[in-house]
């Protein structure tokens, strides 16, 4: 069956694009709607064309399913398919509704008219992955709406309400009532004036001082887009539309989009975007399985994350209970919720009855006996285990039967907690970031003994929530904070060597990273990575730990909260600000270790930091705690500021070359200094880099 079919209105053939969930113009959706130009082209009886979409919309552009596959170039390509619309003699017109985007919009672009119902969007947002759009989008949407207007589309991959651009002549009708009659009828008018086949190849594009207004985009584009190539390039696209004949200009796009598709920075960005669909796939949990409804939910701890977590189920029109045990912590986390809601408001992001809304959803309570018939609570108490257990045989005895036991425990063992209930089965790990409310990622936490319904309902939930969930097995600090102890660790041996906070932070921000370990302490709040520590070095005294970090923790100085940290603050500012005081103690400190402080390069200290994630990670992936490479990579791209255009720790392994990143290791384990035990390649890592393999197989993230 072709992915378009066909059919007749009178003297106007229609090709409907049919290929759910969007009409991605895949191959056999390419084929099909060229087979339909054809044989309009032959048959007497037809004089126009109408191109329309099935079901939600006109074309949500390349077929995702395809990507990576040989089917994703085999011709016809839509290049073709827009070449056979431009040569043919019957005029062709698109009948857009709900989303023309990417090639969807290329592919209306490219025909001689284009209708629209109230409502569609467009888009060209190959920009988000890296690439630009390659059948022609850069050429002709400037002709279509201005070279302006194009640009700041092509450059920020904006999706764009068509009716903004009404007046232009990207949209030659708009259509009230039924689209397809609608579209006959103009394809009809057509026909009968004898109008003139009109392409968007054929507008001139006329822009005086084009020259002067590229010159300042590229400045303004530059700098916004730091580490991506994309918006550059497609900034050069467009400026070839207003400077290059039209087919001068679609091979400038075309020279432009191969550079880019063989870019690192896009393969991390596709990557990326695989990954994140890639996450929500358990391989003995099928999409299809099974769930319990979520109708109604209750928190245990209205403190920093229990206040954020009561506000993800508010925001999802999920009523949600949340208790203390006293009045006054309750007022406190009602207030702070309130508040949040508040500046959200101010910032025009709610209207004032919306922000009534969420708080008439959050039901404040001292008494377990309003959650017993909650369908999920999540327990948000401090992180001891004497009170999480305390809480879990209380729920234990009042939650209604099937009802799901979440806690967001960051370190402690959710086997442990589960084995204080009668219903193992029911309980599952819900690990949030901190805000909660902002934070996308969510570590779903698999118990021995979690259910599969359970574990399917929670990640159905995550989605409700808007929130990007990654499973995780049991283990201390689940995959990100096990991870990030390392980076750590390796971040205070660099300061004991001879770097100084402020040159580790510029190296690794320099890469990519959105913040440096020591201005991410001093935001999290030095206290709580000084507690792990504590319980660290209790459990495990054989590891090396740098304790620099308790000496400025002795101090008093747990970051922005309390006016200093690795850096000082000014009040009511966030600026990290080089504190000479911090300066001296680190090197007095290596003085006292006797270790010689040495100039350590921005190389260095990039490569240990990153690689003992990679090699964390790899024990982590060897352990069944993560499913896949590319699960960890979702981790570090949604919840540690890891840089999109990096792919995450282990792709950014990929790139470097898993052999590479092994010899690095030797050479870190040669170092005097440090910990050079933890530099022994973990066995995946070294296998892989042996056999010239990668972390992330392309087939493990394909959808
Ligand atoms: N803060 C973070 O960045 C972060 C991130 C992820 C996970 N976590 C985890 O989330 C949990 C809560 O951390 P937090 O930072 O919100 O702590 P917090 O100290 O801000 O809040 C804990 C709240 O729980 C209340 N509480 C204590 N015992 C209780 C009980 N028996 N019944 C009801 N309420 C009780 C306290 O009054 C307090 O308001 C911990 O397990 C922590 O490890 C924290």
């Amino acid at each position: 069956m072709s992915a378009a079919s066909w059919s007749t209105r009178g003297s106007i053939a229609v090709i409907t694009l049919d290929n759910p969930p969007v009409n991605g113009l895949g191959h056999e959706l390419r084929r099909g709607i060229l087979d339909g130009l054809d044989r309009a082209e032959v048959d007497p009886a037809v004089k126009a064309v109408v191109l329309i979409g099935a079901g939600r919309g006109f074309s949500g552009g390349a077929d995702i399913r395809e990507f990576n596959t040989p089917k994703m170039i085999a011709e016809p390509t839509l290049r073709t398919v827009i070449r056979a619309i431009e040569a043919g003699r019957k005029p062709v017109i698109a009948a857009i509704h709900g989303m023309a985007m990417g090639g969807g919009l290329e592919l209306a672009l490219g025909s001689h008219y284009r209708v629209a119902a109230a409502g569609a969007q467009i888009g060209l947002p190959e920009v988000k992955l890296g690439l630009l759009p390659g059948a022609g989008g850069t050429q002709r949407l400037p002709r279509a709406v201005g070279v302006e207007t194009a640009l700041n589309m092509i450059v920020s991959g904006a999706v764009v309400p068509v009716e903004q651009l009404r007046g232009t002549a990207l949209i030659d009708a708009f259509v009230e009532g039924d689209l397809l009659e609608g579209a006959v009828a103009f394809a009809e008018k057509v026909v009968a004036e004898n109008r003139t086949a009109k392409l968007l190849s054929d507008v001139p594009v006329s822009y005086p001082n084009a020259e002067g207004f590229f010159e300042f985009a590229r400045a303004a584009v530059g700098g916004a887009s730091k580490g991506y190539p994309a918006p550059l390039k497609a900034l050069e696209a467009v400026a070839a539309s207003a400077t290059q004949p039209f087919e001068e200009g679609l091979r400038t796009e075309r020279a432009l989009f191969l550079q880019l598709i063989d870019s690192p920075e896009s393969k991390a960005l596709r990557h990326a975007f695989f990954a994140e669909r890639a996450a929500s796939k358990i391989p003995d949990v099928p999409e299809d399985s099974p769930t319990r409804p979520i109708r109604s939910a209750a928190v245990i701890g209205a403190g920093t994350m229990g206040g954020g977590i009561a506000m993800n189920f508010a925001n999802a029109g999920i009523p949600v209970s949340l208790l203390e045990v006293k009045q006054e912590a309750l007022d406190k986390g009602v207030a702070t919720i309130r508040k949040n809601y508040e500046s959200s408001a101010k910032k025009g992001k709610l209207s004032a009855a919306q922000v009534e809304e969420r708080m008439r959803l959050v039901r404040p309570t001292l008494s377990y006996a309003d959650l017993a018939q909650a369908d999920i609570v999540v327990e948000a108490v401090f992180e001891d285990m004497g009170v999480k257990v305390g809480v879990f045989r209380v729920l234990d005895e009042v939650m209604k039967a099937g009802a799901i036991l979440a806690t967001n425990t960051s370190t402690l063992d959710v086997n442990h907690i589960a084995g204080f209930t009668r219903r193992p089965q029911d309980v599952i790990g819900t690990h949030f970031f901190s805000p909660a409310h902002v934070m996308k990622l969510l570590e779903v936490v698999r118990g021995a003994k979690t259910g599969k319904d359970v574990l399917a309902t929670v990640m159905d939930l995550a989605k409700k929530l808007k929130k990007t969930a990654v499973v995780s097995g049991v283990c201390d600090g689940f995959i990100g904070n096990r991870m990030i102890e390392q980076y750590s660790r390796q971040a205070g041996f660099l300061l004991e060597e001879g770097a100084l906070p402020r040159q580790v932070d510029a190296a690794l921000e320099k890469w990519g990273f959105a913040m440096g370990p020591f201005r991410m302490a001093d935001l999290a709040g030095n206290d709580v990575g000084w507690l792990i520590r504590k319980r660290r070095y209790v459990e495990k005294p054989h590891v090396k730990y740098p304790r620099l970090a308790d000496r400025v923790c002795e101090l008093g100085r747990f970051g922005q909260k309390t006016g200093a940290g690795w850096y000082r603050y000014e009040a009511g500012r966030r600026d990290a600000i080089p504190d000479p005081a911090i300066n001296e103690l680190v090197v007095a400190y290596s003085k006292e270790l006797g270790v010689e402080r040495r100039k350590i390069s921005d190389e260095e200290i990039v490569e240990r930091c990153i690689y003992a994630l990679v090699n964390e990670g790899a024990r982590i992936l060897e352990e069944g705690i993560a499913l896949r490479a590319s699960d960890i990579d979702v981790i570090y791209l949604t919840g540690y500021g890891f840089p999109p255009f990096r792919g995450g720790p282990m792709f950014a392994a990929d790139t470097a070359g898993l052999y590479n990143v092994v010899r690095s290791m030797k050479r870190f384990a040669a170092n005097p200094h440090g910990d050079p035990g933890f530099w022994t390649p973990a066995p995946l890592l070294a296998r892989l880099a042996a056999e010239g393999k990668t972390f992330n197989a392309a087939a493990e993230t394909r959808p």
